[in-house]
């Protein structure tokens, strides 16, 4: 009796250790194939050098094309990478140094603010939601980090010949794209999603990024004016971004001003206001990951996700994270949930517990409570006050954001095939990828919040 009752422990506990281990295999092998992947479309065949492929697919839909801000997004996974990246893949920054020139360099009747470019470095001249002004910004600013890198490397030359030059006309790939964010971040644009012309939180937030750390490294290239300028023209967009706090709804709304395109995005709910988040982070310019509007703009955005995809029914009793999509009303290719945004609440949350460990408190309040006591459960208590580091609770809070980041996960994995391929999205009602096959920047996206994960157990 005893030893049966000792092997059956023994089996219980065999089996949970096993299943804990065949995740963490799942994702580290997952983060591999994103890697060689992601790397597969980085100047394929058939392609200048420097060219990101949006996804291999050239039908339903044709997204065998460069487009700016897909690309930056990539660059920025390579440049974090450092020497980490596969044999003979190092020179892929350099690569894109030129191919950026050679898109630059190109005539295109909305300049910088092109979205996309055919493979052979031709801006793209069919009809297409332009100009997109998010994508200079993120390119400055995987550029301009790089060029720090560079320089403390000792690379200064370079910096000065090919990125970064303070001479009239803008010499340089950076300095030519914050010439234009300085210059146009007033006008109206497409979003992110190609969709909306009008104002938008994204494209504002890595604007203002591109433009603060812009300006330091002007300062530091002794372009002290254009540093000035560059400052004032962010301390502008810091006024703007208010107003997509200001509508009397309990959380970001993306677009506002529209002057064209869709216009049934009623909610105003996007999670593009959370990649707005994710996409600036690394720097003391900023902006905080507990910022309280943004964790109640997540909890609306899981509620609404919950409750409209099939898939995310009983989400709770099969051990997954809800699917997230773009936005609720969205209707391209049916509408559905994608990886790149169900991954960027697992990276949200993982990044938020490292501020919150690092702070040592957490303020509740009335804005911020519903997400909170929707992690908590009915263990939340009152709103308004603050939870330090010798609080129980505080540790709790902190296991549940990192519980809930490996949901996220489990239900990416739900929805992955064996080879590990990451499409666009997948299906809302039977859960099978959809839309784009082998989408760079889903690829992209699990690569960033992985490392999350990983700069989070390495504390
Ligand atoms: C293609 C865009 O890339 C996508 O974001 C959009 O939803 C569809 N066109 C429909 O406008
Ligand atoms: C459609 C997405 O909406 C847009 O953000 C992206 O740039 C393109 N697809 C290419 O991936």
């Amino acid at each position: 009796m005893l030893r049966s009752l000792f092997s059956f422990v023994m089996a219980f506990c065999f089996t949970s250790v096993t299943f804990a281990d065949q995740f963490s295999n799942w994702l580290e092998r997952q983060n591999q194939v994103s890697i060689e992947k992601l790397f597969n479309n980085i100047g394929p065949e058939g392609t200048h050098p420097g060219t990101v492929i949006a996804s291999p697919s050239r039908e339903e839909p044709d997204y065998w094309f460069h487009w700016v801000r897909d690309a930056a997004l990539v660059m920025q996974v390579v440049l974090d990478r450092g020497s980490n990246v596969p044999a003979n893949r190092g020179e892929t920054l350099y690569r894109f140094v030129e191919k950026t020139e050679l898109n630059q360099n190109l005539f295109s009747p909305v300049g910088l603010g092109e979205p996309k470019y055919y493979v052979d470095g031709r801006p793209y001249d069919g009809p297409w939601g332009r100009p997109q002004n998010d994508g200079p910004a993120l390119r400055a600013l995987t550029l301009t980090r790089w060029a720090r890198q560079l320089m403390e490397q000792g690379r200064s030359e370079y910096v000065r010949q090919r990125l970064y030059s303070g001479s009239i006309p803008a010499l340089g790939v950076i300095k030519k794209d914050l010439e234009y964010v300085a210059h146009n971040w007033r006008v109206p644009s497409f979003d992110l999603w190609e969709e909306v012309k009008g104002q938008h939180f994204y494209t504002k937030m890595v604007q203002r990024q591109a433009l603060l750390e812009g300006a330091d490294l002007a300062q530091i290239l002794g372009d002290g004016g254009a540093a000035q300028y560059y400052r004032n023209q962010a301390h502008g967009l810091d006024q703007v971004i208010l107003h997509h706090y200001n509508t009397n709804r309990p959380y970001i709304v993306e677009n506002i001003d529209r002057v064209e395109g869709l216009w049934y995005k009623d909610s105003g709910l996007d999670t593009a206001t959370i990649l707005a988040f994710l996409h600036t982070q690394g720097s003391h310019h900023s902006k905080s990951l507990d910022d309280n509007m943004l964790l109640s703009t997540i909890f609306h955005l899981k509620e609404s996700f919950a409750s409209i995809y099939r898939i995310n029914r009983n989400y709770e009793a099969q051990g997954v994270g809800v699917s997230f999509g773009r936005y609720p009303e969205d209707v391209y290719f049916g509408g559905n949930p994608w990886f790149l945004t169900t991954l960027a609440i697992a990276e949200h949350h993982l990044k938020l517990a490292k501020v919150i460990q690092e702070k040592g408190q957490i303020s509740i309040s009335p804005k911020n409570y519903t997400f909170y006591q929707a992690l908590m459960g009915q263990k939340a208590k009152v709103p308004s006050r603050v939870i330090t580091s010798s609080d129980s609770e505080f540790r709790m809070i902190l296991s549940e954001l990192h519980a809930e980041a490996i949901k996220y996960f489990k239900r990416v994995r739900k929805h992955t095939n064996s080879s590990g391929n990451l499409w666009e999205q997948f299906d809302r009602d039977s859960g099978y990828m959809l839309s784009a096959r082998d989408l760079t920047w889903s690829y992209a996206a699990f690569i960033t919040s992985y490392q999350a994960l990983r700069d989070l157990h390495n504390d």
